[in-house]
């Protein structure tokens, strides 16, 4: 039982993106017990009310709830940052020989412990991952998140064509594999299992139709892939599959697409298509970083919110520049900056809410994380940034809580996260912030 002392700053309450609240709270109380928040308030009333608990001073700096990547790919770590190559170049030169080296358990090992380091030192504590095409190396990836501590949505990558020969399997063998690997990890500890086909350009209608029948069989999963996100993909998906009226519909026939459907991208979505998600409740997990790097296209985010679709945000990694949802956001506002009258102007609060309480409802954990209000669990980071860094003297200098905010989402990098919880547990404290953590009153 603890108390966490400090100034947070969240957006419960309404989900409509151009609108959202910021709530603020100085020198705020959370009481946590077994890892839920059971009451906050004003620090004096608070503790009075809770004597004689452990109060963790945070005073310094600002409480945030813990980010949540919406799209993340675990066998990339290693080649962020490429540039200059489109997305099916990129996957054939880039990505897809680095992903066939997983077939390696040690390999895939170091790999998972990498990619663990890289969600926990920029403040991602929920994800949804795409994993990778060996069992053996999802195993790994399950194996590290539940270690750290992470909460964590993940699945056997599926493929079957258009792909270099080790990545593939069959239709049979995926599902057996991921039947096996869920009844090893979903519902286990913070771990749930996602039915991931790579996308339609790889995945032949027999094999859809085994993550179609994984995702009726495994109950509580959740399926996640990409779609619409680069035109000469979308072209092809259009050959391949000619029956299909559009490419949100090659994973909607396998009964797919619904609430706890998760898609990347959707760049170059039709209006049928929009209406299509939104009809069927699922999410979209934008991408910017991702997006703007492999030159994919400008996310009409507009239209998704208008015709009511639910947006997450994805770093997208490696395809994406990095792990830090704060730069995610960022770049998601610059991008509907430059689409002007077609662009979302989007708030600090907008880009918050983006990056916390958007992701864990796509994921349908809204009422467990993604804020910090009572009844939650206690996911969160503590921005306190280097001393004298552009960061430390914008936050001394913000003329309001959602300049505060604006100035973390624009300067804040790892460096600037002093501590990181799950379920009111440490994952991570910054060596430099270990010293003064623990006050005992
Ligand atoms: N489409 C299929 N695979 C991938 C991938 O690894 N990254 C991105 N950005 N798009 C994809
Ligand atoms: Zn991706």
């Amino acid at each position: 039982m603890t108390v966490f002392r400090g100034t947070v700053l969240d957006t419960p309450g309404d989900t409509s993106l151009g609108s959202i609240r910021l709530r603020t709270e100085a020198d705020a109380a959370l009481v946590v017990d077994n890892g839920r928040i059971s009451a906050r308030g004003p620090f004096a009333e608070t503790v009075r009310d809770h004597p004689g608990r452990e109060v963790v001073d945070l005073r310094e700096g600002l409480i945030l709830p813990g980010l949540v990547d919406a799209h993340v790919h675990y066998p990339q770590v290693r080649v962020i940052g490429a540039l200059g190559m489109p997305l099916l170049q990129w996957l054939d030169e880039c990505a897809l020989p680095e992903e066939a080296r997983l077939a390696s358990i040690d390999y895939a090992q170091q790999v998972a412990d990498e990619f663990v380091q890289g969600l926990v030192s920029a403040g991602t504590t929920t994800a949804l991952v795409f994993g990778s095409h060996f069992a053996s190396a999802v195993d790994a990836l399950f194996e590290r998140v539940a270690s750290a501590g992470l909460r964590v949505t993940a699945g056997l990558v599926a493929s079957d064509r258009s792909l270099p020969e080790p990545l593939l399997s069959t239709p049979d063998r995926f599902y057996a594999e991921s039947m096996a690997l869920a009844a090893r990890w979903h519902g286990v500890d913070r771990t749930r299992y996602a039915v991931t086909p790579r996308f339609s350009y790889s995945a032949s209608e027999d094999m859809l139709d085994a993550c179609g029948s994984v995702f009726k069989d495994v109950e509580g999963s959740w399926f996640t892939s990409h779609v619409n996100e680069n035109l000469a993909e979308v072209a092809a998906v259009a050959e391949l599959f000619a029956t299909a009226e559009h490419y949100v519909d090659t994973y909607d026939r396998y009964g797919l697409v619904g609430p706890r459907a998760v898609l990347a991208h959707n760049v170059h979505a039709s209006d049928l298509e929009v209406a299509l998600l939104a009809a069927r409740g699922a999410s979209v997990a934008h991408c910017p970083t991702s997006n703007a790097s492999l030159g994919s296209g400008r996310f009409p985010m507009r239209r998704h919110v208008e015709q009511g679709v639910r947006i997450a945000l994805g770093s997208d990694v490696g395809a994406g520049t990095g792990f830090s949802m704060f730069k995610e956001a960022l770049q998601a506002y610059l991008m509907q900056q430059l689409l002007g009258a077609d662009g979302l102007a989007l708030t600090a609060p907008d880009l918050l809410h983006l990056a916390t309480r958007s992701g864990a409802l796509a994921l349908g954990l809204g009422d467990e994380v993604g804020d910090l209000s009572v009844g939650k669990q206690f996911d969160a980071l503590w921005i306190r940034p280097v001393p004298a860094d552009p960061l430390d003297v914008g936050l001394r200098y913000a003329a309001s809580p959602e300049d505060a905010v604006a100035k973390t989402l624009a300067l804040a990098g790892a460096a600037d996260i002093a501590g990181v919880w799950v379920d009111g547990q440490s994952i991570a404290h910054h060596p430099r912030s270990s010293e003064q953590l623990l006050v005992i009153e």
